[in-house]
């Protein structure tokens, strides 16, 4: 059909037509929020590079997961900052590590919120890598053992679900095994599949100081230039028994959101992480881009290419914005 006939005009001339037509729609339902547990009472550090964010303490944990479901957000993901680090990230596992106190708490005084936690090592060993270090080398096998134990020490707490984002291979296979083994059977994977080893983590590592301290993370995470490899690493990571595929950062990544949408049967979710968060926030504040339009525009860009949820630190801000304009 060509013009005069077709006239892609026609469904665009008012809101009622516009709203019938909308291939996409962001809801709070496709949301969750990103939070930093630390210890103490009463805390709350400003993140510099991730405006409104903050280290927080428990109590304030449960006042901002409270509020995340009052907003209609079905979930949170939990960080924590230990108070020590050492070679084997021991507090990473630990009973009364942070985020087992701050995940029981937040299920004790906010049942209806999914607790999700991410499962890595580099917040809690001194050199700073996702897994155990053997002369200079993540020694991928040794990892898994505490990756596992890690997983299991949070479901014991009360997460509701896990999300490993070190990608070790063959993690979510020892993981399943130990959460199954345990009568935790029912505890769902959301695997950060597809991480790609990117300069947009710079905030969150300010956040979380969880920078290595040698080297780099190339060994593990995925070279940007890839995307059959994503494909495989998905694939192995939906037969090794996880229920969600992640796809990290989200932006820059949108082409491997949509093929993996086309190649995995599992939920998708997509992780615009801290670097897209604070570009958006940082022009914002520069008033060079208009912050609320364009956060509402790159949340439903990534939705629609693919992803079923959004991991973003947006949550908050865009759950008001769709409830003051709908
Ligand atoms: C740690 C982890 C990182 C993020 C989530 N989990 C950083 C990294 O791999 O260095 C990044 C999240 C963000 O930038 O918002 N494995
Ligand atoms: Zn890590």
């Amino acid at each position: 059909m060509l013009f005069p006939d077709y006239r892609g005009r026609r469904l665009r001339q008012n809101p009622m037509f516009r709203r019938m037509v909308a291939e996409t729609r962001l809801t709070a339902d496709d949301l969750i929020l990103p939070l930093f547990a630390v210890g103490g009472k009463n805390v709350k550090n400003p993140i510099p590079s991730m405006p409104d964010h903050f280290q927080l303490s428990t109590d304030h944990l449960v006042k901002v997961a409270r509020e995340a479901k009052d907003l209609g957000i079905p979930g949170v993901i939990l960080f924590g900052i230990p108070e020590q680090k050492d070679p084997l990230g021991t507090r990473a596992y630990a009973r009364d590590g942070i985020v087992q106190k701050a995940a029981k708490e937040i299920k004790n005084k906010v049942p209806d919120i999914a607790v999700i936690t991410d499962v890595c090592l580099c917040q809690y060993t001194d050199h700073g890598h996702c897994g155990f270090v053997d002369k200079g080398v993540v020694d991928n096998d040794a990892t898994l053992d505490l990756l596992a134990k890690t997983a299991l020490s949070h479901a014991e707490a009360g997460a509701d679900m896990v999300a490993p984002s070190d990608m070790m291979d063959g993690r979510v296979t020892v993981i399943r095994e130990a959460l199954d083994e345990r009568g935790f059977e029912n505890t769902p994977i959301m695997s950060y599949a597809a991480k790609y080893c990117s300069a947009y983590y710079g905030p969150f590592r300010e956040a979380a100081h969880s920078a290595p301290k040698f080297g780099d993370r190339r060994t593990y995470q995925m070279d940007p230039a890839n995307v059959r490899e994503a494909i495989r690493e998905a694939v192995m990571d939906t037969e090794e028994g996880a229920d969600i595929i992640m796809v990290k950062p989200a932006l820059a990544y949108l082409d491997i959101i949509c093929r993996l949408r086309d190649e995995i049967d599992l939920p998708i979710a997509a992780y615009n992480v801290s670097g897209e968060y604070a570009m958006i926030r940082a022009a914002e504040k520069m008033k060079w881009i208009n912050g609320a339009d364009v956060m509402m525009e790159t949340l439903t860009a990534i939705k629609r290419a693919g992803a079923d949820m959004i991991l973003t630190y947006f949550a908050l801000d865009a759950a008001r914005h769709l409830r003051e304009h709908q």
